[in-house]
């Protein structure tokens, strides 16, 4: 039996995470801050994958908490998920970012090398590419962050790259997650930022559903078919059942290896805009703002790496992205209710 520690596992892409280890058999402990997550998404992650996850509310620059989980709980492998993504808000706190998510990764590593625990998957991002300089990106794409997020994931990189380098009982799987949408089919897992979102799929359902009055399109005047940019939107499920692949990859690629997790496929704003309404059924009001700084006209990733060596690839398109976001927003229109005392 594997336990595996999720770092953010109550968060939108961990809660996932967690439901896809439970249904491949894992153990899970989840550690998480609870700055972006709700423990009702840990619960609801443990009903879904039919199993009782541990949850520590723990943050990963409390040193001395981190070290209890490791000594409470025997941990055979860790999916590092938490830290703070927002782009906008990286470039205005640049300081709380570094520490939260470059010392929180230091941490982590340093107390699985004390407790022997040598297998990490890290949730990377596209945007360590930076600008696209070719298309579809492949993992040997030249890295580049171009705001503190970016920086602050592509410094974990290249700590835990070092750190593989040091040591060969480390297994570190990189995974670069291009645009994560969707929620899990139920309708009971999904995503729930706080405040605005900044995100085009989250906005445009809460506009859908009325919450917002509309969308304001960030540029029609790119070199793209419609004028608008153009993303690698991954459905979250698919995304995690990846992490699954990953972790059991890790037995046949030591060291520390990089995999793009996405479609291969791109899809533009007003794509997104039209699926959503689709999905919905629901008029999505817009209006074409200025473009948003440091935004590329298009992002896909290329698949053919975590195909062939993950033996993994996505299986949901953005109809069904956009029917499940759709459900779980219909269901849980303001996001997870806070926990009940009894813990229901
Ligand atoms: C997608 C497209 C916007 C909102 C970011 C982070 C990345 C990752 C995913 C964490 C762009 C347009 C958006 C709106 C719009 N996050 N848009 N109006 O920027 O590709 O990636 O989120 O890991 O690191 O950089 O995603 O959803 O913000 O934007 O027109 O109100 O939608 O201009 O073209 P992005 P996004």
């Amino acid at each position: 039996m594997t336990t595996t520690l999720v770092t953010g596992g109550a968060g939108y892409i961990g809660s996932h995470v967690v439901v896809a280890l439970l249904q491949a058999g894992h153990e899970v402990v989840v550690v998480d801050n609870l700055v972006n997550g709700s423990e009702v998404a840990v619960e609801r992650a443990g009903e879904l994958g039919g199993g009782s996850p541990i949850f520590e509310q723990v943050d990963l620059t409390d040193r001395p908490a981190l070290r209890s989980v490791f000594a409470d709980h025997t941990i055979d492998a860790v999916v590092h998920l938490a830290g703070l993504k927002a782009v906008g808000e990286s470039v205005a706190q640049p300081v709380r970012y570094y520490r939260a998510n470059v010392i929180g990764g230091i941490n982590l590593v340093e107390a699985m090398a004390d407790f022997g625990v040598w297998r990490l998957v890290f949730s990377s991002s596209a945007t360590v590419y930076g600008d696209p300089r070719f298309l579809p990106m492949t993992e040997d794409h030249p890295l580049g962050a171009v705001n503190p997020y970016g920086r602050t994931k592509l410094m974990q990189e290249e700590v835990f790259t070092d750190v593989a380098a040091s040591d060969e009982r480390w297994r570190v799987a990189l995974l670069r997650y291009f645009n994560p949408v969707g929620a899990h089919a139920s309708g009971r897992l999904g995503e729930d930022p706080s405040g605005a979102p900044n995100n085009l799929m989250p906005f445009v359902m809460q506009v859908a559903l009325g919450r917002r009055d509309q969308l304001v399109v960030f540029g029609d005047d790119y070199d793209t078919p419609d004028g608008t940019c153009i993303r690698d939107y991954v459905h979250v499920v698919d995304l995690a059942d990846g992490h699954v692949s990953a972790i059991e990859a890790l037995e046949r690629f030591p060291g520390c290896r990089a995999w793009n997790l996405g479609t291969g496929a791109g899809h533009s704003v007003l794509e997104v805009v039209h699926q959503a309404g689709a999905a919905s059924g629901r008029e999505i009001p817009l209006s074409v703002g200025p473009r948003r700084p440091g935004d590329a006209v298009a992002s896909v990733a290329s698949v053919e790496r975590a195909r062939v060596e993950l033996h993994w690839e996505a299986s949901r398109d953005l109809g069904a992205m956009c029917a499940d976001h759709w459900r779980w927003q219909t269901q849980n229109p303001d996001g997870y209710p806070p926990p009940s005392p009894s813990g229901d």
